[in-house]
């Protein structure tokens, strides 16, 4: 989603003139697109700014803009705290940023022949900002708002637009991605859309809530190839108690049900988890490492709580450090085998491949396919899957 929303404000610095580089040095403008979603990442940004203040003691004219989740939270007093920053804008102004530009008085008019850097195979488009929920650890609702979702028009064009210039794969993007809805155009009306869109030759998502996975999505969805089989769904504990308290809106078997529904389309599943919630006991874990064992998700992310400042679980007495730490190390070692493990189960089953270079390329559930033969980047090929080894498919081709 960042990678998204970076795209999008550095369109509107193209239509003033700008073009990309990769390095420091060359850059006259820089702009750090932020995360707050643990400390960690929000730590990650801020010191990075530590970074610039030297390159912008190089040159006083360089330009410094700090944007995104970590701007929207800290605010004003980042500014006080590093007063060489040009422009903040929060996570909730990006619709405004070409304004935010102007007003700073920094750059030149807005002419709209900037050349914009092509998508590559996979087009970013997002679909809908903010979110609904009130997860009680969660920072995201209270930085990026309540939910918009974008006219289904403007989605369809800047689809098109993306495929004209190349991708093939188009991604869509919302913090609850799948709750989609304008007017009475559902979310599964909306992929079945976008796969209709010229030179769209598969859709992806994330991140979906498990919640909006109901049995009239997946009957809308199931029959069309175009939607890829692979889905994103954060779990975050295994353990109904603590989802209750992290105020997910399911419990365990309702996920579980979920699973079960989506694994019948044909869904590969990789997840999010979270240790040391702060009421987290030793029997909710062991319930998190059960539904890991049970479910076999392709791939689990896993974070250690991370207290984030004006959440309700910011308020709660917090598990140790040693207690989070051996409980990150035991997840991790259960989860360790599920790549390898989900990799060897494709084996004899057909897959559509979309190329990325001439001899690799993903399948719709997201696993890597090496083939034989050599291929344009970008077609789609079918074949069968020879063998696995670690996170690599072999194609019989
Ligand atoms: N502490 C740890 N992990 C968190 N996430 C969100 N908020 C927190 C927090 N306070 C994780 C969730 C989410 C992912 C993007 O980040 O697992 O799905
Ligand atoms: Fe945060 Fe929950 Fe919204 Fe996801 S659904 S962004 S975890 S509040």
């Amino acid at each position: 989603m960042n990678v998204a929303d970076s795209d999008e404000m550095f369109a509107h610095l193209a239509a003033r003139g700008a073009v990309l580089t990769d390095k420091l040095e060359e850059a006259d403008t820089v702009l750090v697109n932020t995360c707050t979603v643990r400390d960690h990442a929000e730590h990650r940004a801020v010191s990075f700014l530590g970074r610039l203040a030297a390159w912008k003691k190089e040159k006083p004219g360089r330009i410094i803009i700090f944007a995104g989740c970590a701007a929207q939270r800290l605010g004003q007093a980042l500014q006080k705290k590093y007063p060489f920053l040009d422009i903040l804008s929060g996570a909730k102004e990006i619709e405004h940023f070409s304004e935010t530009l102007d007003k700073s008085g920094l750059f030149g008019p807005h002419q709209t022949a900037g050349e914009l850097p092509a998508p590559g195979l996979t087009g970013y488009v997002t679909i809908m900002r903010g979110c609904n929920f009130a997860c009680s650890y969660c920072i995201v609702p209270s930085v990026r708002g309540p939910i918009k979702c974008l006219p289904v028009q403007d989605i369809l064009q800047d689809a098109a637009r993306k495929a004209a210039a190349g991708a093939k794969e188009i991604m869509l993007l919302g913090q609850t991605v799948n709750a989609y809805q304008d007017g009475a155009v559902s979310f599964a009306d909306l992929l079945n859309r976008v796969s209709e869109v010229p030179g769209v030759a598969r859709v992806r998502f994330t991140s979906p809530h498990p919640i909006y996975f109901t049995p009239q999505f997946l009957a809308a969805v199931k029959d069309n190839p175009k939607i890829a089989r692979h889905v994103h769904l954060p779990v975050q504990s295994g353990s109904t108690k603590v989802l209750q308290e992290m105020k997910r809106g399911y419990t365990r078997e309702i996920f579980l049900d979920k699973i079960r529904a989506l694994k019948s389309c044909g869904f590969n599943i990789s997840t999010d988890i979270i240790v040391g919630f702060p009421t987290e006991t030793e029997e909710d874990f062991r319930q998190t490492l059960s539904l890991v064992d049970e479910v076999k998700f392709f791939i689990a992310y896993c974070y250690k709580y991370s207290p984030r400042q004006g959440t309700p679980a910011a308020k709660m007495k917090l598990l140790g450090q040693k207690v989070l730490e051996e409980r990150l190390d035991i997840l991790l070692n259960r989860v360790r085998g599920l790549s390898d493990a989900a990799y060897q189960m494709q084996v004899g089953s057909e897959q559509e491949v979309l190329m990325e270079t001439p001899h690799k390329g993903r399948s719709s559930g997201n696993f890597w396919v090496k083939t034989k033969k050599s291929y344009p980047v970008g077609s789609l090929v079918r074949t069968q899957i020879e063998r696995a080894d670690g996170t690599l498919l072999f194609a019989r081709d």
